[in-house]
């Protein structure tokens, strides 16, 4: 059956018009070995074929309206690379109405390019060579003034329909991301039971993703970020390399892609099992945070509204525990708790882990809507090294906190009346960390 996503786009599509969706090439990883195929995201949405190099046309008013240009089936690069639909399966098994080998695409594009009025087509965001062959048709045809030709008059970006409904998910995408997120729930809790001191972060990432791959998914969403002690600081964290010490914190921020849709979820913990003061005073206000943002979610609400509520609490805490210094409003004018809380709340979450879709209209912050799925994800990090702190930042950092990184992060699905948390499977009450971890 036609992907009702598909059906979708072409009916919000002009109805004289074409698209050419080409799906992700291989990539190479090094001399003649490639990295594991990942279908681009944009193009696996709308046919949910897997190949490499696949082209798509849509053309919502032909009778032929959706057509793949595909690898074809070869005896040789089977036995080396595996099953290929070729076009007969492309036909059977991905409901195009007519498919033809990839080899075709080229003298067939001048026929593609003759009447519609409108071409939807990502001009640099595919390769340079598909960009070049469609310039060097329209080029020719738009020349040809001799012929009866008619090339598309208006150049359309396709995303300005595909990411806009990626926004909001279907039934179907919800409950794979429901999965997504249990699987990745179920490793963050075994991550919890199994830490001990003198353990290798990467012994963490390891167990972590051998939890999604039995579970079929296709490993991470993103590099697991295994942060300890200080590592945490580091937004970008991602050699996990460090020891774990006895007395620091454990940042795990670490997703599942399941099904091609990703999860997203950080949760922050003592290695030895046992919070100190100074660790709680920084997590708990981290929590309280996270969970009065989790709180708001509901149609209506602004995202940005969420962010500034979340600059709010988060200031208030850390002019209480002496890292701010001064009025919260002026702290907050001035953006001085940049020092700590240096990203954005959070984002969509889909089939990129940074999903598709605008944060603004017109320069306005959007309203939550029922169907979104987005993190929530606040964090103070506090870097060790107070040796080049800017002149507008507070360089009396009290001591016991120099060194903590703490997120916490959750996956969020907006319903009509409220935030419906995808991850709420792995504990973040402190206490609930701790006599998890205590069952050793
Ligand atoms: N792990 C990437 C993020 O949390 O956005
Ligand atoms: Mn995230
Ligand atoms: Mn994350």
């Amino acid at each position: 059956m036609i992907k009702p996503q598909l059906l979708e786009f072409m009916r919000r599509m002009d109805p004289n018009s074409v698209a050419i969706i080409p799906a992700a090439r291989e990539s190479v990883r090094s001399h003649d070995t490639h990295y594991r195929y990942r279908q681009n995201s944009d193009f696996f949405y709308l046919t949910g074929f897997e190949e490499p190099d696949a082209i798509a046309v849509v053309a919502p008013a032909k009778e032929k309206k959706f057509t793949l240009f595909v690898r074809p089936r070869d005896r040789e690069r089977e036995i080396w690379e595996g099953y290929r639909a070729g076009v007969d399966g492309a036909v059977s098994d991905y409901s195009a109405d007519e498919a033809f080998p990839l080899s075709e695409f080229d003298e067939k594009l001048a026929e593609i390019l003759d009447g519609p009025s409108a071409l939807y087509y990502a001009f640099g965001h595919t390769t340079p060579e598909m960009d070049q062959k469609i310039i060097r048709q329209l080029t020719l045809m738009r020349e040809t003034n001799r012929k009866p030709l008619e090339p598309p008059q208006t150049i359309v970006d396709p995303s300005s329909i595909i990411h806009e409904m990626r926004v909001f998910k279907s039934s179907e995408e919800i409950e794979i991301m429901q999965r997504a997120a249990d699987i990745a729930a179920e490793a963050h809790v075994e991550a919890m039971k199994a830490v001990r001191p003198r353990m290798k972060e990467y012994e963490v990432e390891a167990l972590i993703e051998s939890i999604f791959r039995r579970h079929g998914s296709a490993g991470p969403s993103y590099t697991s970020i295994i942060g300890s002690g200080a590592n945490a600081t580091v937004l970008h964290y991602i050699s996990n390399q460090g020891t774990l010490r006895d007395g620091d914190l454990l940042l795990v921020d670490a997703g599942a892609e399941y099904q091609g849709y990703a999860s997203d979820i950080t949760r922050t913990f003592p290695i030895n099992g046992k919070f100190t003061q100074a660790q709680r005073d920084i997590y708990d206000l981290v929590l309280t945070t996270q969970m009065s943002c989790i709180d708001m979610v509901r149609p209506g609400v602004r995202l940005e509204d969420l962010k500034t509520h979340s600059i709010e609490m988060l200031t208030e805490g850390m002019v209480n525990l002496g890292l701010l210094k001064g009025e919260p409003a002026k702290l907050i004018e001035e953006k001085k708790y940049m020092q700590f809380y240096m990203h954005n709340l959070g984002h969509f979450l889909g089939i990129d882990v940074h999903d598709a879709g605008r944060y603004y209209f017109k320069g306005e912050s959007r309203p939550a809507e029922p169907g979104m799925v987005m993190t929530i994800e606040p964090g103070l990090y506090i870097s060790p090294d107070t040796s080049n702190i800017p002149e507008e930042f507070n360089k009396d950092v009290p001591e016991k906190y120099l060194g903590i990184g703490v997120r916490i992060e959750d996956d969020v699905l907006v319903t009509e009346n409220g935030a419906r948390v995808l991850t709420h499977k792995v504990p973040k009450d402190a206490g609930e960390i701790e006599a998890l971890m205590a069952i050793k």
